[in-house]
This record gives structure tokens, C-alpha cells and sequence, in this order.
């Protein structure tokens, strides 16, 4: 088949090249190389049977000349970041997706699947519950509270203690332009796919984690942050308490994720989504990265929050499962595999600080009251 991937030059996309290279598929890429995440020229780590074309998503003429002759698109193409230009978040990811329906309703394009990247993002603080009050989806936890360095969320009727639970499909609750956009990008998916029959799968990914994760871009998150310290002999950073739980998945499962969207028709018209399936705290991840990388450091707790964070965010990954996928890959292995990349790479270099200086002067990154001024 002939494949076109939209962001194919970034981290998921590029594997997923792979992947369909392996499977016997041509595939072309169409990337405008977005800084920081890459530094002008075509990464390395590109097959070079691959068909490049450099053009953003949002150029019609060129998203028509990279639609031609296609059979399936996957659209990986996005802005992600924690900054203010709320506007850019859904320039590229909402308008840049419904550009692709456009064209190839408008040009007749006789494509057999488009596969989108979604994200957890769409859940916002995710799903709770509360031993007398059951059920809840909370919205953010309150500057306020956050500045009290108060971090667990708490139930909205009686402020008492919640547990975290598994979310389903379902459930979408976006508190973030980010969020709101992947939303966005889904419902276009989905239904202008059902309106005109071009078969559709959205995938929420969690925080997806592997080699080839750029290490210029503060969005790609604490893996990324936690091994350039460790690498560099610095502590990790960790905001709030590290107490954060998430369900990071390993690139190779979500390819496999992607392959079965592409090949398994019962996918179509549906959002999955795409986690780890475990629950792993943000100290737990800074722990398994300063065993794996050997540092002589323990894991560093200013007291700093981020605007918009989630305290807890766990996908429930049964709808994919029921499917035949399972995430293989455990945590420690993903840790071990990206370390060793990250140390083989010669650009590495401790960005946080740079990041850090960015987020704060945007105000993304504020001190608690239980803020250590001497690790600031
Ligand atoms: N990595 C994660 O943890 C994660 C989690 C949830 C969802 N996602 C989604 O998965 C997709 C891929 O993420 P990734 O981690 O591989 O990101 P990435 O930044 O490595 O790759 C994205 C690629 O898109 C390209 N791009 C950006 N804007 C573009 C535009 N206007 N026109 C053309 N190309 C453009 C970039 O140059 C980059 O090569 C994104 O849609 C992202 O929102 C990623």
C-alpha cells in the first residue's frame, strides 16, 4: 500500500515508518521539520526509502500533491507544548485534520483509512472516586490549592479523599488548548469519516516513551527531563510531590497500536485508547532513570507545579485489548532502552534549565508555598 505520513519525521511517526517499510508498504512523509523539536534538516534516523516532503500541513497545494495516489494516512502532525499561544494548538491539530477530509472529499481521493493521533489530554484530570460520593470528573485543582502545595484532587461535593480510576473512552473532560484541540481533531475525524465514508480511527495515546523522543523539546516530558539530568550528574527535577500517576507506553507497542488500526477493520469509526496499562509514579519514573543511567544523585522536590497539570491520569486500555493488543514492553525496559539511546546521542545536553527559564517567564511554572528556594 502506499502510505503517506503526516509528522513522519518526528518520534512516533518515524517509527511507525519503519514498521510499514518492514510490512512491504511505500511511505511517504510530509513534515515541516517544526523547531525545537528538530533543528532544520531531515533527522538521520529516516529510512532513506522513505519519499520526504518538507511542507506543513496547513499548505494546501502541498497536502494535495502528498494525498495523491495514497491509500492510508496517518496524521502524527501536531503542536504540543505547555506555552500561551492558545491559537497554534488548533491551527495545526484541528484545522490541519479537517484540511485533510477537505481535500480528499474535494479531489476524490479514494483513501482507505486515516489513522489520528489523539491523546489522553482529551480526559483532563481524569476519573475518581469518592468512598460516599462515587463517580467524579473533577476540573483543575484550584490555583489556590496548588499554591498551598495541596496536590491530590478532592471530591467536589465533600473535599475529601478520592481514588484514582482507569478511564474509559468514554469519558472526555479536555482542560488544556492542547487537550481541547485533540478533541477537536478526533470528533473531525470521526465524523466527517462516518459523513463520507472514509474509514477513521482516533488513538489517545498516554505519554508514549522512546528512542528518537526529542531532546530539544520541553512538551516530551519527564523521561526526557529526568535522563538529560541524570546523564549530566544533575538531580531530576520533579514537580509537585513526584506522588503523579500516569501509564507511560513504550513506542513499540504504540506502533503495534498503529498497525492494528490500519489492518483490523472493526477499528473503524472508533477512539482507542493507547497506555501502559500500570500505574507509575513520577518518583518511581525518576528512580528506575538514576538506576539506569548510574548517577550518583537523588531525586530533587522544589515544590513547583505547572499550570494545567493533571495530578493522576491513568487510560483504561480494555477497548484496544478486546482488539488482541497488549502493551509488552514493562517499565524498566523502556527506561533502560531510552537511557542508552539518550547517552549515544551527541546533542545531549541538560536543556531543563533552559526549559525551566521558558516556563517560568510564560508563568506555566509557579512555586507552592512549600517552594525550596536553594533548589529553585
Ligand atoms: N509522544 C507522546 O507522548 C504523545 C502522547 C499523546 C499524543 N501524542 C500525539 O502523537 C503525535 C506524534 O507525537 P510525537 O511525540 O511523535 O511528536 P513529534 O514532535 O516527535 O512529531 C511530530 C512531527 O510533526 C511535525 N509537525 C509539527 N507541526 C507540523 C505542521 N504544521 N505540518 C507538518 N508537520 C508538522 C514535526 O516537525 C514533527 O516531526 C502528535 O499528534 C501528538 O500530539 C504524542
Amino acid at each position: 500500500m502506499n502510505t503517506l505520513i503526516i509528522g513522519g519525521a518526528g518520534f512516533i511517526g518515524s517509527h511507525t515508518a519503519d514498521a510499514l517499510l518492514a510490512r512491504g508498504h511505500h511511505v511517504r512523509v510530509l513534515d515541516s521539520l517544526e523547531q525545537p523539536v528538530h533543528t532544520g534538516d531531515w533527522p538521520d534516523y529516516l529510512d532513506r526509502r522513505i519519499d520526504l516532503r518538507r511542507a506543513s500541513i496547513a499548505d494546501r497545494a502541498e497536502l494535495i500533491l502528498a494525498l495523491d495516489g495514497i491509500d492510508v494516512v496517518f496524521n502524527f502532525a501536531a503542536y504540543q507544548d505547555y506555552l500561551t499561544d492558545f491559537s497554534r494548538f488548533f491551527t495545526t491539530n484541528a484545522a490541519g485534520t479537517a484540511l485533510i477530509y477537505e481535500i480528499i472529499v474535494n479531489e476524490r481521493f479514494p483513501i482507505r483509512k486515516i489513522v489520528v493521533a489523539s491523546s489522553q489530554a482529551v480526559f483532563g484530570e481524569g476519573l475518581y472516586r469518592c468512598a460516599r460520593h462515587g463517580k467524579q470528573q473533577p476540573g483543575p485543582r484550584p490555583r489556590a490549592q496548588l499554591e498551598r502545595g495541596a496536590w491530590d484532587v478532592i471530591c467536589p461535593v465533600c473535599s475529601g479523599p478520592m481514588d484514582v480510576l482507569p478511564i474509559k473512552e468514554t469519558y472526555t473532560n479536555p482542560q488544556t488548548c492542547y487537550g481541547l484541540s485533540k478533541h477537536a481533531q478526533e470528533e473531525i475525524a470521526l465524523t466527517l469519516g462516518r459523513q463520507y465514508g472514509i474509514p477513521s480511527v482516533a488513538l489517545r495515546y498516554s505519554i508514549v516513551q522512546g528512542p528518537r523522543q526529542s531532546l530539544r523539546n520541553a512538551y516530551s516530558g519527564a523521561l526526557r527531563s529526568f535522563t538529560m539530568r541524570a546523564l549530566c550528574g544533575e538531580a531530576p527535577v520533579l514537580f509537585e510531590d513526584g506522588g503523579q500517576l500516569r501509564d507511560y507506553v513504550s513506542v513499540h507497542d504504540v506502533v503495534r497500536a498503529n498497525l492494528l488500526a490500519l489492518e483490523d477493520d472493526r477499528a473503524c469509526f472508533q477512539a482507542y485508547n493507547v497506555g501502559g496499562d500500570r500505574r507509575v509514579s513520577v518518583l518511581q519514573l525518576a528512580e528506575m532513570v538514576i538506576g539506569a543511567a548510574n548517577a550518583p544523585v537523588a531525586p530533587e522536590v522544589p515544590g513547583i507545579f505547572r499550570v494545567g497539570d493533571s495530578r493522576h491520569i491513568v487510560s483504561d486500555v480494555s477497548k484496544l485489548q478486546a482488539l488482541g493488543w497488549q502493551p509488552l514492553v514493562s517499565q524498566q525496559d523502556i527506561v533502560n532502552e531510552y537511557v542508552e539511546w539518550a547517552a549515544s546521542q551527541h546533542e545531549l545536553r541538560d536543556a531543563f534549565a533552559d526549559a525551566r527559564r521558558r516556563m517560568t517567564a510564560a508563568g506555566v511554572l509557579q512555586p507552592s508555598q512549600v517552594h525550596s528556594k536553594e533548589a529553585a
